[in-house]
């Protein structure tokens, strides 16, 4: 549905983010990115979505070809929800105002001008139902907890009628049972509509259990890619270092060197 080809990203300042990688992503697979801090994984789906363009290689997208000009740019990234761990919604704008904006892409700029159409109105009141939020359509964003406003972003993206969700990190500043809930909802949505998804996450258990890929990257690269069964503790311990799994030790840490004593 989605590929890079060897892309490779280096930033201005030097900074090789990715290496040459080539993946492809199936129409209606749920794909979990994990690596730890650094890897590379906003790089790779901000590339995805042409936030970030890179210095070799190419993304090429089912019915669109090479994403390489502004028009079709334009086009992949309308049919692309984009979803931030920090939301990313305007806080004194009611949660219908948040939704409606993931309709910009169709309309355009001027359309910011104008009241929207009853039709795009009720699009938007639907895709807040659907994530559970019809009574909160016109409270401000700002009222609503942390896990009601992951839905807002979420209803924004569904709104846009995507044929791609990419979220970095959704879940990262929720408490672990907000956070299951969020992911339950977005997983069960890309699964329903057949969406293609490619998720940034930190949590493991979460990883393996919503996804239906892991691919895990290590300083730019693909050190695993691969259904959640096959990545077992030995697979983590590579992507995350002897550390983080082995957790107990962050415990010793304090008492060796009497910091917190
Ligand atoms: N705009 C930028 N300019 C320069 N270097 C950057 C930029 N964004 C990221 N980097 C660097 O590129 C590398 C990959 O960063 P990236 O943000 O993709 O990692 P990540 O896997 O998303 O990490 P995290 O888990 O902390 O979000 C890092 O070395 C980072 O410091
Ligand atoms: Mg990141």
């Amino acid at each position: 549905m989605i590929a890079v080809e060897e892309l490779e990203v280096v930033y201005p300042n030097g900074t090789r983010a990715l290496d040459p990688v080539s993946l492809g992503f199936a129409r209606g697979a749920f794909t979990v990115l994990l690596g730890s801090s650094g890897a590379g994984k906003s790089t790779l789906l901000r590339a995805l979505n042409g936030l970030v363009t890179p210095t070799r290689g190419r993304v090429v997208v089912d019915g669109i070809g090479a994403v390489d000009g502004r028009r079709r740019l334009a086009r992949h990234r309308r049919r692309t929800g984009m979803i931030f761990q920090s939301h990313q919604l305007i806080g004194r704008v009611s949660v219908l105002g948040n939704v409606l904006t993931g309709r910009l892409g169709y309309h355009g700029a001027l359309r910011t001008l104008l009241p929207f159409a009853r039709a795009e109105r009720e699009r938007a009141l639907e895709a807040i139902e659907r994530v559970g939020l019809i009574d909160y359509a016109l409270k401000r964003a700002d009222t609503l907890s942390g896990g009601q406003q992951q839905r807002v972003g979420i209803a924004r993206a569904l709104v846009q009628v995507p044929a791609l969700i990419l979220a970095d990190e959704p879940v990262a500043s929720l408490d672990p049972a907000t956070a299951a809930r969020v992911l339950d909802l977005l997983h069960g949505i890309c699964k329903a509509d057949r969406l293609t998804a490619v998720v940034s996450l930190h949590q493991l258990e979460f990883a393996r259990r919503y996804a239906d890929r892991i691919v895990a990257l290590a300083a730019g690269r693909v050190v695993f890619d691969g259904p959640p069964a096959a990545f077992g503790d030995r697979e983590a311990a590579a992507v995350y270092g002897r550390i983080a799994a082995e957790p107990d030790d962050f415990d010793l840490q304090p008492q060796r060197t009497g910091t917190y004593a």
